[in-house]
């Protein structure tokens, strides 16, 4: 079987950082409230940015991270439930920016778990001898009610990405996935309703555009399918928790992430957590903490990741892959 490698990764977030206790200004909550319940402490929220100026400036550190040209990229897939517009896709911009003219390039949208559906999209697609970019972006700050504190604390705006090859023979290897939706709690997560228009209607006032999230079902869900989700892909793999160096989990909240850690028994270092600076950015988390991880040191050759994503769907994934 080929090669799966991830040989470069790179993260971009807008320049201004709100602080949670900016929060306070306007909103009945506090620093202590959203710390203690989410572990986050501030934001990156986009001013000039957009989900396609993020995307390309992960685009453009990738091709230079991988030292890479664009004519010799094949594949774009962009993961985000916030793009600019409906189309075109924002990796068809990603593409006429980096002037990647002989990659295909759409986007996927899988809400928080985007990345980790976005890496199999690229296992599957990419051809022996080809190379990916998977990016995932987004700008949630235009989906949030920002005078509605249950969701307004949670949400960030950011980019990340990696570089995907893959060859007959080599370092890198695809071991197990896992994969679910649960539909029918769909209703548990929404945002971005578009209006109903047709020539004998016009638009209805009561759109839901903002997120409107049942937190505490979304939670439930989360600390029961994420481990399920992960036992199932490391059986796949054939491999055990404690053999795993890095799990990669979408960032939405840090007591998530430590119920995971306590139901699968891992030790804190095999779970990073970067929610403190980000909070939530859905599709682009997993990619930002990646890059942080790479840039660190923190994973090397013959080392064992997991990557685990879940949200609106309400959706899970899991893939073991081995550096
Ligand atoms: N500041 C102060 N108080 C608040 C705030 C706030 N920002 N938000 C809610 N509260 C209040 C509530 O009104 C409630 O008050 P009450 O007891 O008087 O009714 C109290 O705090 C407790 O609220 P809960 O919702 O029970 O708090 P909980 O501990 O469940 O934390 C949270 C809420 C952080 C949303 C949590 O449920 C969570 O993280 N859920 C998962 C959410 C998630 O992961 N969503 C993203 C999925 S990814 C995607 O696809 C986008």
């Amino acid at each position: 079987t080929a090669t799966f490698t991830i040989t470069a990764s790179a993260a971009a977030v807008p320049a201004k950082v709100l602080p949670n206790v900016q929060l306070t200004n306007w909103l009945e909550t506090s620093d202590e409230w959203i710390t203690q319940r989410t572990g986050i402490q501030q934001r990156h929220v986009a001013t000039t940015e957009t989900t396609t100026s993020l995307a390309v400036a992960v685009g453009r550190q990738l091709l230079a991270n991988a030292r890479l040209a664009a004519r010799d990229v094949d594949l774009i897939v962009v993961a985000t439930m916030s793009p600019d517009q409906l189309t075109p896709a924002t990796a068809t911009q990603v593409q006429a920016a980096l002037g990647a003219e002989n990659a295909v390039a759409f986007d996927i949208n899988a809400a928080c778990a985007g990345f980790v559906y976005g890496l199999q999209v690229v296992h599957q697609m990419l051809g022996v001898g080809q190379t990916a970019l998977l990016i995932g972006s987004e700008t949630l700050s235009r989906l949030v009610d920002w005078h509605d504190r249950r969701t307004a604390v949670l949400f960030g705006d950011g980019a990340g990405g990696v570089v995907v090859h893959r060859s007959k023979a080599g370092p890198g290897h695809w071991l197990g996935d896992h994969f679910a939706t649960e539909g029918r709690l769909g209703h548990y997560l929404q945002a971005g309703q578009f209006p109903q228009v047709n020539p004998w209607q016009t638009a209805s006032a009561e759109l839901k555009w903002a997120f409107q999230m049942d937190g505490r079902r979304v939670y439930d869900f989360a600390t029961k399918r994420v481990p399920d989700s992960i036992q199932r892909a490391l059986m796949a793999a054939g491999v055990a928790p404690e053999q795993v160096q890095q799990y990669v989990l979408h960032q939405a909240n840090a007591r998530i992430i430590k119920s995971v850690a306590r139901k699968l028994d891992l030790a804190a270092s095999q779970c990073p957590i970067n929610i403190a600076q980000y909070g939530n950015t859905a599709a682009a988390s997993e990619p930002i903490l990646f890059a942080e991880l790479m840039a660190q040191g923190a994973i090397k050759r013959g080392d064992k990741v997991v990557f685990s994503g879940f949200g609106g769907g309400l959706s899970v994934g899991s893939v073991v892959i081995e550096f």
